[in-house]
């Protein structure tokens, strides 16, 4: 049988959730075998060895909230399951939680079939899925089980976008008390949606039609709102809950309530909602449509919510940074809602600048380096029930594995990422570090910016999760 290169990282310090220290990590067969003194690291003939002295060793990147090659207001985002996770490995992100769709009157099966084919053979690094349901009925509740079972143990239901996405009570509430038996955990977009049509629809009749009026239509208190009914619902079913692109300080109060009454109410920000404001949706003068490039949904707030958010990652009232990485190109794509800001596709790029940006608020002391280790993967592993597996360096875990160079600062933009979107809503921005190795199950599949993995297509796996365990 032939001996796989063992790959040790030598010179670095490592970095976990909890702990910071010099070692070596010494990876074989896609796995960590080793953490040791860099003096008494192993040598020999079959090592590959990557130097980390000056660098952080960290755990990948997990992105748990992305929506590759999504179907949304007559496109599709842009990336591809190939080009955005090729995209996330460049940024140090290496397992990534895609959305699979459950197509109305259809099934969860026919979804999670139809996302399983757009990823196989197609992933560069690792994938899982939540699964998207757009109906709670006894068909869709019977189907969890088997779901749950493949490995797909959160299901997101939306409280926003009536006649698209969007469940009533009832469902939400049987799904709830479903996910209680099954040990899954249902994830919650929490505005709620049929005033905030209704504000859409009164805009477009007094003529606003530009991008600003998607922030100006959907107020924050229909997020507070809908955060405190998904939590009331989640209370009553006696089960956790979690809150997808939490944006606001509202909405975040709800959840430092329910934590403090020791519900286990969770809830993810975005680098959008940390780092841009509602601004950015007027445009230039002379130029009000480039705001649509920064129409996402919840809508980008007044910036004094940043410092709310921020001290909500430190004080553990938020636990994950994910992306809602869902790119449009500004051509063809956002240009649908030129003259109707409700036809703008709603998101924005991000899978390949998350790290980089938050480690900007680690470099100005907004949280720890532990701390962004924690929301970029320690968490999101636990709670999607990948932990062990990935989210941390440990022997035994997954060699998935980021060099962090914090001295490498990072111009960003279209030319310099690879995320395939017409713009960035970063442009320009220059970011302190850079990761200058990303290891994907122990292969090395980008170094300094390049890709250098031998195969890049396909090479992800499907990483079948467990249930909630927290
Ligand atoms: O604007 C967004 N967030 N687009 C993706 C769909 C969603 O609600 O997450
Ligand atoms: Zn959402
Ligand atoms: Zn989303």
């Amino acid at each position: 049988m032939s001996r796989s290169t063992m790959v040790q990282i030598h010179g670095g310090t490592v970095v976990t959730a909890s702990d910071t220290f010099v070692a070596d990590v010494i990876i074989d067969n896609g796995k960590i075998v080793a953490l040791t003194a860099p003096s008494v690291s192993p040598a020999g003939p079959s090592l590959e060895v990557i130097d980390a002295t000056g660098k952080y060793v960290i755990p990948g990147g997990i992105d748990c909230h992305t929506h590759m090659e999504m179907p949304f207001g007559g496109t599709f985002a842009s990336d591809t399951f190939e080009s955005g996770t090729i995209a996330a490995a460049h940024g140090g992100t290496t397992t990534i939680v895609d959305f699979a769709i459950q197509a109305k009157g259809s099934t969860l099966r026919a979804g999670l079939d139809a996302w399983h084919a757009k990823a196989e053979g197609n992933a560069a690094i690792d994938y899982s899925f939540h699964m998207i349901m757009t109906e709670a009925n006894a068909g869709t509740l019977e189907e969890m089980g088997q779901l749950v079972r493949e490995g797909v143990t959160s299901f997101k239901m939306f409280m926003a976008y009536p006649g698209v996405f969007m469940v009533d009570d009832e469902q939400i509430f049987r799904a709830m008390l479903r996910a209680g038996e099954l040990g899954a955990l249902i994830t919650m977009h929490a505005e709620i949606g049929l005033p905030l049509d209704i504000l859409i629809k009164r805009a477009l009749g007094e003529g606003h039609t530009a991008p600003i009026y998607h922030a100006l239509s959907r107020p924050e208190i229909a997020e507070a709102t809908g955060t405190e009914r998904a939590i009331a619902l989640a209370e009553m079913a006696k089960v956790p809950v979690y809150m997808v692109h939490l944006s606001a300080q509202r909405a975040l109060e709800r959840v430092m309530e329910a934590r403090d009454r020791g519900l286990p109410a969770y809830a993810e920000t975005c680098p959008q909602y940390l780092f841009l404001d509602e601004d950015y949706l007027r445009g230039e003068p002379g130029n009000e449509f480039k705001g649509a490039g920064y129409v996402a949904t919840p809508a980008l707030r007044a910036k004094h919510h940043q410092e709310h958010l921020w001290r909500g990652l430190r004080n553990y009232d938020l636990s994950v940074v994910a992306t809602d990485h869902c790119p449009f190109c500004m051509k063809d794509q956002k240009e649908l809602g030129r003259n109707d800001f409700s036809k703008i596709p709603n998101g924005m790029p991000g899978v390949e600048t998350r790290l980089h940006l938050l480690w900007e608020g680690v470099t100005q002391k907004k949280i720890s380096m532990n701390r962004f280790v924690e929301i970029t993967s320690t968490a999101p592993a636990k709670i999607f029930g990948m932990y062990g597996k990935k989210g941390t360096l440990a022997v035994g875990a997954d060699a998935d594995v980021v060099v962090w160079d914090p001295n490498k600062p990072k111009k960003l933009g279209v030319d310099t990422l690879h995320m395939k979107v017409d713009y960035s809503p970063y442009e320009g921005r220059v970011v302190p570090g850079s990761p200058s190795h990303v290891l994907s199950r122990g292969e090395l599949v980008v170094e300094n910016d390049k890709w250098v993995g031998k195969q890049k297509k396909g090479r992800g796996q499907f990483v079948r999760r467990g249930t909630f365990n927290l």
